[in-house]
């Protein structure tokens, strides 16, 4: 029997994990997923992986439909996208559901990532009206200079379980409105939410008359993504997970001198100085370590606080996830705080980080143990007595692990926030504003994103996010981040009678 849940997004026990276009989904299989409930670990339903013979025809029609997508107008292609954003507010609490049950993050924070993928498609609805483009003075008389973003083609878009929908959609709906076409390959730890999203889009695209501009393929291993990375045809590989990963695309891609957009690992940190706030600061520090079972590339994973104040943090701290213990359970159920880790080899990689912390020197203020019930049940941790210098304190380890440093001088405190081989996240919290600023400024923070009195995570989708150093550099979402999905052409026009060359260079003949 069908989970309730899939069956109100029409999915059912065995589900083909191919997107052909024109309303087809391939019947053809290279292999069975079967993702699991990280509540129970037991097969919600299966996956019909797609094949190589199928990759060639999605790319094939994704091309096709390339030719139409490419020169319909930019404010008609963010029409499609409206509609895609009106359909998924239909939707959202099934699919904020599936979310919750396949990745296993609270409900409340799957009805946000959905809420997330509707923020975008308005977001890129507008941008479809505004892919500007600079006018420049020419040096020479009777021209005309000018920028113009041209579609870029087909984009490859390899998404993380973490945010197993959201990811997807920042890039595709910018994209979709840049007039490309998507080629998405999901984690298959979570690929029944990525088919649900795209079923709910490309009705809402063949009701609304539009073409499809969204395909799925799911792999069995790695090979179809492997493909994808080296595929020529492929202008830009949108790349979500691992740095260690994330380094190999970025090479393959380079290599045929392919774009790469790369969201990888944090390893995130929030400063609290001698005048923070505790009361902004305290709910900032456990949602940006617990939230999502600190399963997101923002997480709070560093919390740097001066002496002065920092056995009171401590305190307050242990306290409050002493609350959140009592609220650990089936994320689908909306009264809990917390779900499970997604995998049982996440629960090993977080009790193997633990055991190194203490065989560090560090000390295990609360939590840090497996939950005794089924599924992959953590109690988060909290651990002190480290130096940021330490091997563990340098990884990320893609669970609830928060470690609690001291600092004498704020310079110290950016310094230990800088030291570590990520930069995507960081933050403040400061009620003195010659700190705040000094940690916004060219001497301040590394990261991508810096806040002041906000934590690391929860990023609204209107900015770029992305981060430097093992990051990867990548912008995607808000601000401009449209422009990668997008080739650019400089035009200079002559409406002279006469053929003046630049930069005054005479050529008699
Ligand atoms: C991720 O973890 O890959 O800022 C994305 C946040 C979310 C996105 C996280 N808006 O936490």
């Amino acid at each position: 029997m069908s989970h309730a849940i899939l069956k109100a997004l029409g999915l059912s026990d065995v589900n083909s994990g191919t997107y052909l276009g024109r309303g087809e989904w391939s019947s053809a299989s290279a292999g069975r997923i079967t993702p699991k409930n990280p509540t129970t670990n037991e097969v919600i339903a299966t996956v019909e992986a797609t094949t190589a013979a199928d990759y060639e025809t999605v790319i094939a029609r994704a091309q096709e439909v390339f030719k139409i997508w490419r020169t319909t107008p930019a404010p008609r292609r963010g029409e499609a996208i409206r509609l895609c954003g009106e359909a998924l507010r239909r939707n959202k609490d099934a699919l904020g559901s599936l979310v919750a049950l396949e990745m296993g993050k609270s409900k409340p924070e799957g009805d946000g990532e959905v809420q997330e993928m509707i923020d975008i498609a308005d977001f890129a609805v507008g941008q479809s009206r505004m892919m500007y483009g600079y006018t420049m003075h020419s040096e020479r008389p009777g021209h005309r200079m000018y920028d113009q973003y041209h579609p870029l083609g087909l984009v490859g878009i390899i998404s993380a379980f973490n945010f197993p929908v959201a990811v997807w959609s920042w890039n595709s709906f910018l994209a979709a409105v840049c007039g490309d076409i998507c080629i998405w390959k999901p984690s298959n730890k979570v690929p029944l939410s990525a088919i649900a999203a795209m079923k709910v889009c490309n009705e809402a695209l063949r009701e609304g008359g539009f073409p499809d501009l969204f395909f799925l393929i799911n792999d069995v291993d790695h090979s179809l993504a492997e493909t994808l990375v080296d595929d020529r045809r492929v202008g830009l590989i949108s790349f979500t997970g691992s740095t260690r990963v994330g380094r190999r695309v970025n090479e393959r891609v380079a290599h045929r001198m392919g774009r790469c957009l790369l969201e990888l690992g944090g390893n995130n940190a929030i400063i609290l100085d001698e005048t923070a706030d505790l009361k902004l600061a305290v709910p900032g520090i456990v949602f940006g370590a617990v939230g999502t079972a600190g399963q997101r590339c923002t997480t709070t994973r560093r919390l740097i606080v001066h002496e002065s104040i920092y056995d009171n943090v401590l305190a307050t701290l242990v306290k409050a996830y002493r609350q959140v213990e009592t609220k650990i359970g089936d994320p689908t159920d909306p009264a809990n705080l917390m779900g499970p880790l997604n995998s049982p080899e996440a629960v090993d990689e977080f009790l193997a980080a633990i055991e190194k912390a203490k065989a560090s020197g560090g000390t295990v203020e609360t939590g840090g143990t497996r939950i005794d019930r089924p599924g992959n049940f953590v109690l988060p941790a909290i651990v002190t007595g480290l130096k940021n210098a330490d091997e563990i304190v340098q990884h990320e380890t893609f669970a609830p692990i928060l470690y609690v440093m001291k600092f004498k001088t704020l310079d110290e405190a950016i310094d230990m926030q800088n030291g570590v081989p990520q930069g995507l996240s960081s933050s403040i919290f400061t009620t003195n504003l010659k700190s705040a600023e000094r940690f916004l400024s060219a001497a301040g923070s590394d990261c991508g994103i810096a806040n002041v009195n906000i934590g690391t995570s929860g990023a609204e989708i209107g900015g770029a996010f992305g981060g430097e150093k093992d990051t990867g550099g990548g912008r995607e979402s808000g601000s401009d981040a449209w422009k990668v999905y997008m080739r650019r052409q400089t035009n200079t026009i002559n409406y002279s009678d006469s053929l003046p060359l630049a930069q005054g260079i005479k050529f008699d003949l």
